[in-house]
């Protein structure tokens, strides 16, 4: 089957591309209005882009109306952010921060997460994360009503039992990160792994 997503297809765009284009990393984003106010929400358009510098970007789309949403008006008067990733514990409560709450309502409390405060940037990492990055904004790309956040990671948090110190290694065998599957309301769990060495 070949979809055309300029004519036909165009306001089935995101249902089909979010349903294929599995899975997707989770970036439970902590940002602070101009006036100290914390805000998270999660964000499945999202990836790591590089490691010299280290860089990594999430999109929030502009909402019905034009307007950004919360995470990205903050980014845009503040320039900073946390990007939090998410594992199977606290699933539930990434998902209790997709609310639409009205701007500056604490989705962390809501969400029974607790706010730890970051190093070098001033919106709060999650304490219950396995991962924080704290991220200064690199720039944002507007293309149409995606608005592409591009950050630099400043500062890393891991969870004490995922670090090896002496190796300066992740034990990634007790991260458990989740994925997000089709959308709306599917993810996956990152169980199931397999080895594969790349060819000399
Ligand atoms: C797992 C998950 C991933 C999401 N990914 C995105 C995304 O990449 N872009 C987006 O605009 N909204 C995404 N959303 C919806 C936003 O999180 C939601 O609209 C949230 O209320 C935005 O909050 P804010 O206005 O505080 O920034 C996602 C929701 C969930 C549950």
């Amino acid at each position: 089957m070949e979809l055309n997503l300029e004519t036909d297809y165009a306001d089935r765009a995101y249902t089909l591309l979010a349903s294929l284009v599995t899975p997707r990393p989770i970036a439970l984003v902590t940002t602070i209005s101009a006036d100290g106010r914390v805000n998270a929400a999660p964000f499945s358009f999202f990836n790591l882009l590089g490691a010299n510098p280290p860089i990594c970007a999430f999109a929030p789309g502009d909402r019905e109306d034009g307007t950004p949403r919360d995470t990205a008006r903050n980014v845009r008067s503040t320039h900073e952010f946390v990007v939090n990733l998410v594992d199977e514990t606290i699933a539930e409560a990434m998902n209790q921060c997709a609310a639409s709450l009205p701007f500056g309502e604490n989705e962390l409390t809501r969400a029974g997460l607790t706010a730890a405060p970051s190093s070098i940037v001033k919106p709060p990492r999650i304490a219950e994360s396995p991962a924080s990055l704290e991220c200064v904004e690199w720039g944002t790309l507007q293309i149409g009503g995606n608005r592409v956040i591009i950050g630099l990671i400043k500062r890393l948090h891991v969870r004490g039992e995922l670090f090896d110190l002496e190796k300066k290694r992740i034990n990634t065998d007790k991260l458990f990160t989740i994925g997000r599957m089709a959308s709306p309301h599917w993810y996956c769990k990152t169980r199931d792994r397999f080895e594969m060495k790349r060819p000399d």
